[in-house]
């Protein structure tokens, strides 16, 4: 019924519904923790996949962002003398990329904080070597190790939230960001700020660029590794990859 609703409706009418439903949201998880909004999320289905599903997003199926991504993390971490070390994937989501990462660690812990999320993973795919905490990267001490990933975690938080998260990346050897940008014709406007949320900044002409303010990551600590177009978002947009070393700076 959306999807035919969609196909009739005037472009304009569909862009002011969009437009209407992101601000109540915006409206209601004003305040709220993480937990409450990203378990919302899930258990609404609001990033997709079928209903009593966990699903991360299109952004970790979507073979053409996934593939190039795996193999990116695979040769850095060869590269930088760290395979085999051990991996913190921060809002690990559904595990469908962490388990693509698996044969480049000796560890693995899944952070996020969704629970029913973190307890589903834990039940299903936890080891000896691979494990899944319940915690808030924005409020709670981050696990020890060496590589840290944060794929399209950022891109929902408020720069407050980011902030918080950029001070404890510091004691990792290597912190690999993605982050999904526009690319419209209009210069985009960096650090938008946003209430914490399903949504992004893409929609604003926005987005998190790390080496401004307010986040203010030295340049030479921070390198693009991986530009790739989205197709499944509305409007243009890519993801880009960055390769942060903290103790570089
Ligand atoms: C779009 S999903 C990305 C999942 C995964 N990184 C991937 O690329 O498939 C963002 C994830 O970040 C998690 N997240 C958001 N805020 C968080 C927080 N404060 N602490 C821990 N996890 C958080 C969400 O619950 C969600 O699972």
């Amino acid at each position: 019924m959306k999807s035919l609703l969609r196909t009739i409706a005037p472009a304009c009418l569909v862009e002011w519904y969009r437009n209407y439903r992101r601000a109540k949201d915006r409206e209601r998880n004003r305040g709220r923790s993480s937990e409450a909004v990203f378990t919302d999320i899930y258990a609404k289905n609001a990033w997709g996949g079928a209903k009593g599903e966990f699903f991360s997003g299109r952004g970790s199926v979507d073979e053409d962002l996934v593939a190039p991504y795996i193999s990116l993390v695979s040769d850095t971490v060869t590269r930088d003398g760290l395979a085999g070390s051990t991996f913190v994937d921060l809002g690990c989501g559904d595990f469908r990329i962490g388990h693509r990462l698996l044969p480049f660690c000796s560890r693995y812990t899944g952070v996020d904080v969704v629970r029913p999320l973190v307890d589903r993973n834990q039940e299903q795919y936890g080891c000896d070597t691979v494990r899944f905490v319940a915690l808030d990267i924005v409020a709670d001490a981050l696990p020890v190790g060496e590589v840290c990933l944060v794929r399209q975690v950022f891109q929902h938080l408020s720069n407050q939230d980011i902030c918080s998260v950029l001070l404890k990346l510091q004691k990792f050897k290597l912190v690999i960001i993605t982050e999904h940008y526009p690319t419209g014709t209009e210069a985009p406007v960096p650090n938008l700020d946003k209430v914490r949320g399903g949504d992004t900044r893409v929609l604003d002409n926005s987005g998190v660029y790390l080496s401004v303010p307010p986040f203010n990551l030295p340049e030479q600590s921070l390198s693009l590794a991986l530009e790739l177009p989205v197709t499944y978002a509305k409007g243009s947009g890519v993801l880009r990859t960055f390769l942060y070393r903290p103790l570089s700076a």
